[in-house]
């Protein structure tokens, strides 16, 4: 696909921006180890705060041409669409209520977005920007980034071969601990937005984690969702958005699912952890301890697929980068998927389609995420009731 009036190049490292991630910012910097990680790549641009003196300061840290430290997202968006060598992609890392307006400056003029998760703060929002990127000739690429984990692709083949029969029972948690106090009355930047939620969207453990675990369970088990019963809390007084949600969930074909998103649960720090049972096995996998999957066949001991050795498949190879026993993580992970957009975005540059093997989670996997947060909310508010999810 060549985008009109910029010029493609042959090859190269592909052109990128960034809209937030200045410093004091945690994911930013995150986006650019991943997008180092594999040389596919090259920061060019940005507008990485509100401050403008901040995005300035930060640019310079990163090294970049000044000209190219923006004050403001809409100036970035118009004056790299202007530039011969202007970028070709953009990562948003802002809190969740920029997403929309940040990545429709882009998508309109045709450059790719990598955005974060939760796709938008609210449903409608998510709608709008899914018709914005269907009419947009750009890729829309959402960093669920434990869906680049190798043993997570490894679950999801065997879920799709049939190696567990058909799916009944699925388990999934995301449990924190760092929202368990008052955290954002002392200011603190990350706990400040996403505790409201007019920047974080009416959901709080849920949007922030609960979507992570619920787009973990569907890519697994290639799961849709018929409806839900969400009971939702604040434990922390005076919080406006839930720290921990119990969500009962109905799939389509009659499977059944448990989702636990927690931030005030003592003793967990990144605990994402997802079981599947289905009429012949069952799969078990925690995100700390990402290298490892269990498979537990009915009738039959348990086995323990390690990455890059036995019992490890072909969809998990082609995300894998080193041998067996040196362990890979959420950096590694994140760099899968900046590995499969950069995949995508060359064989768009090149005219042709990517290989069928690249995969990523895109927009329609986050409306997929909005429409669950905002089907707990409703859930929850009439005292847990079965609702559908308004995809
Ligand atoms: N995938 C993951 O594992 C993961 C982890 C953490 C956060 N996230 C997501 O990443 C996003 C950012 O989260 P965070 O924890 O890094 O937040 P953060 O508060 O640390 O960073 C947000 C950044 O956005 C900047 N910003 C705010 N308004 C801006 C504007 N108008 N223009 C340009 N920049 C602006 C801030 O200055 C800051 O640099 C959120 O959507 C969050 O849900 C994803």
């Amino acid at each position: 696909m060549a985008i009109e009036g910029r010029s493609e190049g042959a090859g190269g490292r592909i052109r990128l921006g960034m809209v937030g991630g200045g410093q004091g910012a945690f994911i930013g910097a995150v986006h650019r180890i991943a997008a180092r990680l594999d040389g596919r790549f090259e920061l060019v641009a940005g507008a990485f705060s509100a401050d403008p003196e901040r995005s300035r300061a930060s640019g310079a840290e990163l090294g970049l041409d000044p000209r190219r430290v923006y004050d403001g997202f809409a100036a970035m968006a118009r004056a790299e669409a202007r530039r011969k060598d202007g970028i070709e992609a953009v990562a948003i890392v802002t809190p969740n209520h920029l997403h929309a307006p940040v990545a429709v400056e882009f998508l309109r003029r045709g450059i790719h977005v990598i955005c974060d998760k939760p796709l938008t703060a609210t449903l409608r929002e998510a709608k709008a920007l899914a018709a914005v990127a269907a009419r947009s000739k750009a890729l829309f690429v959402l960093t669920h980034n434990y869906t680049g984990y190798p043993m997570v692709r490894q679950a999801r083949a065997m879920v799709a071969a049939g190696e567990l029969g058909p799916i009944r029972v699925v388990q999934v948690e995301y449990a924190q601990d760092w929202l368990a106090t008052p955290l954002e009355a002392t200011g603190q930047k990350q706990a400040a937005w996403r505790t409201d939620p007019a920047r974080s969207g009416a959901g709080g453990a849920t949007g922030d984690i609960g979507t992570h675990a619920y787009n973990l369970a569907c890519f697994v088990t290639g799961l849709r969702l018929e409806a839900l019963a969400a009971d939702l809390q604040a434990f922390v007084p005076g919080r406006r958005v839930d720290d921990n949600g119990h969500v009962l969930m109905r799939f389509e074909g009659g499977a059944r699912g448990m989702l636990w998103c927690s931030q005030v649960a003592p003793g967990n720090e990144n605990a994402l952890r997802l079981r599947v049972y289905g009429e012949t096995a069952g799969l078990e996998w925690a995100q700390e301890d990402p290298n490892y999957l269990w498979f537990t066949p009915l009738g039959a001991p348990k086995r323990l697929i390690t990455r890059g050795g036995a019992g490890s498949g072909p969809a998990a190879a082609r995300v894998t980068r080193v041998p067996p026993g040196h362990p890979e993580g959420y950096l590694e992970g994140f760099a899968n998927i900046y590995a499969e957009a950069a995949r995508a975005i060359e064989a768009a540059r090149e005219g042709r389609a990517p290989d069928p093997a690249v995969t990523f989670p895109g927009i329609a996997e986050g409306l997929q995420g909005v429409a669950f947060v905002d089907a707990c909310v409703r859930s929850s508010r009439r005292g847990a009731a079965w609702v559908r999810p308004a995809f």
